[in-house]
């Protein structure tokens, strides 16, 4: 049976007290609605429709980036849960399979979950329900059952002191087939306490109609949705309690775990290995065998085979290094090829470039890649050494084997094998030193 996701995403979340809508609030450096459409991935959904509202635009926005084939449906008022699935209507009106009813602020939900949800409606029931147990389920929506069957889902306002006293929850989450749950959403009116329209009230009305509802059971802590900056904060430690759980599973050595910070799509191969401190910011690869050494901070880059990388290094957006690449101390690569064996060991900038294998950057080189306006290349080629101190004004190109002196500053094309000296002849002067001690020390001496 093919899938569609309806995500949830319209809501305020006034409780942020933020000009940002809720769901772009972001943990592990990307948008909490990638969170929940990531997981949902392992469905295969063949739609994804985000139903959004407050911030719709930059919602919308942002679903470019994050899931580009993903449908933007707009509730322009939020009358309800229920409400806001009927908008998926027209967008869905072709689609024959299950409907999955995702929430925008609920990032922790497994993949493993939705699969026992998508088993339970293959084994035939008609609506599936993912509920918790809760020992303070406080105002959560209570799941009526008997036995296994889900009888109906009770709103904590509109609950008797009885169903109040349930400890099987809601989450929000549900599984029907989709030309179905529109028309019993149809159905569903506002004669309740909060006068909205309850998605929750799909279930009463499905097992009226003879229809079978199940529930399937989660963890707490997977549906816990986020509503406040403190939510937020409880999330992103969580993500990243997992995350480095799954980096030591997947065999990466992590020396100080709890002190290495991940991204959502932060990949790290096995074997590699990552000193304490080190910040992976979005878009980071690092390949078996490679060493991240402390406080280090990467972000857009692929670090290669066998690399050493810091410590106290600085990746940024396309950093590219290749097997055997040598960054060390206060270095900063961006938008750089580095290739194969190349070291850049201490103190300089590397950007807009390409070096070439086994060159070597002496320290304090600096790629002058901006000239106040624009960005400019600086391509320096094969077994290339660049003196201490060198200043390249790109755009420039260094030919393979060629060099530099120490102190160059290199506004002119190096080619190949050609050494490039650029810097004021020095002079000695005899006994100069000494008679210069002297005067000043007389100087001192009359104050
Ligand atoms: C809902 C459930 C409740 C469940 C709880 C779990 C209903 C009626 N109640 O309550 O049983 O225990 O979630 O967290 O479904 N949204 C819209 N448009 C709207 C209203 C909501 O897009 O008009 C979105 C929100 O942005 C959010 C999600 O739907 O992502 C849930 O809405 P929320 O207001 O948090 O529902 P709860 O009252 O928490
Ligand atoms: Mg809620």
């Amino acid at each position: 049976m093919s899938a569609a996701l309806i995500v949830l995403a319209a809501g305020q979340g006034s409780r942020m007290l933020s000009d940002r809508p809720k769901v772009l609030h972001e943990i592990g450096n990307a948008p909490m609605l990638a969170h929940a459409l990531g997981t949902a991935d392992a469905l295969a959904p063949e739609r994804t429709v985000v139903v959004v509202g407050h911030g719709g635009e930059a919602v919308a926005d942002a679903l470019t980036a994050i899931a580009p084939e993903a449908d933007v449906v707009w509730q322009k008022e939020q009358l309800g849960t229920g409400h806001a699935v009927l908008q998926a209507r027209a967008a869905l009106d072709k689609f024959d399979g299950d409907a999955f009813v995702l929430f925008g602020d609920t990032p922790f939900i497994t993949a493993e979950t939705l699969a026992r949800m998508d088993t339970a409606r293959k084994d035939g029931a008609d609506l599936v329900v993912l509920g918790f147990e809760s020992d303070d389920p406080a105002r959560y929506g209570r799941l009526v059952t008997d036995g296994d069957a889900l009888l109906k889902i009770v709103e904590w306002k509109d609950a008797t002191e009885t169903e109040r006293a349930i400890r099987l929850c809601n989450s929000g989450l549900m599984c029907m087939p989709a030309k179905m749950l529109f028309e019993l959403l149809e159905r569903v009116d506002t004669g309740n306490a909060a006068g909205e329209v309850y998605l929750t009230d799909v279930a009463g009305l499905a097992v009226a109609r003879g229809l079978t509802a199940k529930v399937v059971l989660c963890a707490e802590a997977e549906t816990q949705g986020i509503n406040t900056r403190a939510d937020l904060a409880a999330a992103e430690a969580a993500f990243q309690t997992q995350s480095r759980v799954r980096a030591l599973e997947a065999g990466v050595t992590l020396v100080a775990p709890d002190t290495v910070h991940f991204s959502l799509d932060t990949h790290l191969g096995r074997d590699s290995h990552v000193e304490p401190y080190v910040v992976f910011g979005p878009g980071v690869t690092v390949e078996s065998g490679a060493t991240i050494r402390a406080f280090s901070h990467l972000e857009g880059a692929h670090v290669s085979n066998g690399a050493v990388v810091g410590p106290y290094a600085r990746l940024r957006p396309g950093a590219e290094l290749a097997e055997g690449v040598r960054v060390g101390n206060f270095v900063e690569v961006k938008n750089a090829q580095v290739a194969e064996g190349a070291k850049i060991n201490h103190l300089s900038y590397v950007g807009d470039a390409s070096i070439g294998r086994a060159t070597n950057i002496g320290a304090g080189t600096i790629t002058c890649n901006y000239d106040g306006v624009m960005k400019h290349r600086t391509e320096i080629g094969a077994r290339v050494f660049i003196g201490s101190n060198t200043m390249l004004v790109a755009p420039i190109t260094v030919g393979d084997d060629a060099m530099t002196a120490t102190g160059t500053v290199v506004t002119r094309d190096v080619p190949a094998t050609a050494m490039a000296i650029g810097r004021a002849p020095q002079e000695n002067k005899q006994g100069l030193a000494t008679r210069l001690f002297e005067r000043l020390r007389a100087i001192k001496k009359k104050k």
